[in-house]
Formats: C-alpha cells, structure tokens, sequence
C-alpha cells in the first residue's frame, strides 16, 4: 500500500519522508490557502522533496481553462500529478490530459458511479473522500469497497487514492480492503506508529535496562 501525504506544509512532508513513510504527497486549494504560499512556487519545492507522485489541483471549473491550468501545473516537474474536481468538464478534462500522457488524480468523488466515469475518462488516481463521507452519516469506507469490487470488475488500472482519512482505524479498514493507496495528514500516519502497550513494555524494558547496568556501545 502506498502513502501519500495531504498537506503543502513542507516542513510535515520533509519531516516525514525522512522516516520512509512518503510515496507521494496531495494538496488541494484549502491545503494550499493554509500553507500561505503561491501555489506553482510550493509545488515545485514539494516536488523537490519527494520522489513520488505530487498532485496540484486546478482551481478552473469550465474544460478549456482546467486544461491550459493543467498544462501548466503538469510543467512544474515530471512527478506532478494533475488534480480535477469529479464533474463533466473535469471528467473531459482528465481524458483530454491523460491522452496528452499526463497522471491525473480526480477528485471530490462520493459514489461508486463517478468512480466508474473517472477510471473511463483515463484517471490514474480516484480520490473517494471518506471522512466527509462519514460526516453526513454514510460510511466511507463503504464506498472504498464498492469501487474495489467495480474496477476489479472489469480490470481498471485506476488506482483507489482513499482520501480524508481522519483516523489510524480508516488506514486498517482501507488496507484490508485493498485501496491503493491512502492519503492522510502527516500525524494520523505517525500516529499509525503508536501503541499504548508499545510505551508501557518500552517503559519496563528502560527501568531493567538500567537496574541490570546493559550497556551496547
Ligand atoms: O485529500 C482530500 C482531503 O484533503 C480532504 O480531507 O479532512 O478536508 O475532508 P478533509
């Protein structure tokens, strides 16, 4: 399973490609707004960093400007991935660029039916939200399942990019089902890391460790 990382905080993505745990990275105009930076300076500093996939998204909502918008974000570096929202036009955008050979990850999807048109329209990502998914009562991790079942179907290479993830426990559900990969803040992944019962047999291993005077190096 892969590990995206949804943030433009370069410090977060830094921090945590130090530790292995960045296949690539998300950002999204909220991402971008809280990071208070130009959008195509961070990306390329993201770019930078990471070896992996980095998404940008437009901010263009008609076919003709998402696409000259994605041409110009696909210009940053060679991994940037190009983000649209899951509407027509983005969706005749994502065909138009994916036949120009660009990745594109589209986004803000909620069904099992636009996850269907996006794996057609060429997508190399689909990105369902489960924590908004969630917060409306419905169960997002629901919808993970129903598009594993629907692209393994018929073969679509479109990869499963869950997104909001909000806890540790949506990575498990998302692992044993199969998604791709999963993009989460940098602290639920660390977090991923964290067991109380790690920290209290690490505590008792300290205090013998020092009773008994065990010295390594
Ligand atoms: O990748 C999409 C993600 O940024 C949305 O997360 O927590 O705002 O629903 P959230």
């Amino acid at each position: 399973m892969k590990f995206f990382v949804d943030t433009a905080d370069v410090d977060a993505i830094r921090e945590l490609n130090d530790l292995g745990f960045v296949d690539g990275v998300t950002t999204n105009p909220s991402l971008i707004k809280k990071s208070g930076r130009d959008i195509l300076e961070v990306t390329k500093e993201i770019c930078e960093i990471v070896d992996g996939p980095v998404s940008a998204e437009v901010v263009a909502l008609e076919y003709d400007a998402m696409v000259a918008e994605g041409r110009k974000l696909a210009q940053i570096a060679d991994n940037v991935v190009i983000k649209l929202p899951l509407t027509l036009d983005g969706l005749k955008a994502c065909k138009t660029l994916a036949s120009e050979g660009h990745k594109i990850n589209v986004t803000l999807c909620f069904s099992a039916n636009q996850a269907l048109l996006a794996a057609k329209a060429g997508a190399t990502f689909i990105s369902p939200f489960i924590g908004r998914l969630d917060d409306i009562n419905l169960d997002g991790v629901d919808l993970i399942e129903d598009i594993r079942t629907i692209y393994d179907n018929y073969g679509y290479e479109t990869e499963i990019l869950a997104a909001s993830i909000r806890t540790v426990n949506h990575i498990t559900e998302c692992a044993k089902i199969g998604a791709d990969v999963i993009t989460a803040p940098a602290n639920v992944i660390k977090a991923m890391a964290s067991h109380v019962l790690t920290d209290k047999g690490l505590a008792q291993f300290v205090k013998d460790a020092e009773d008994a005077g065990i010295k390594i190096v």
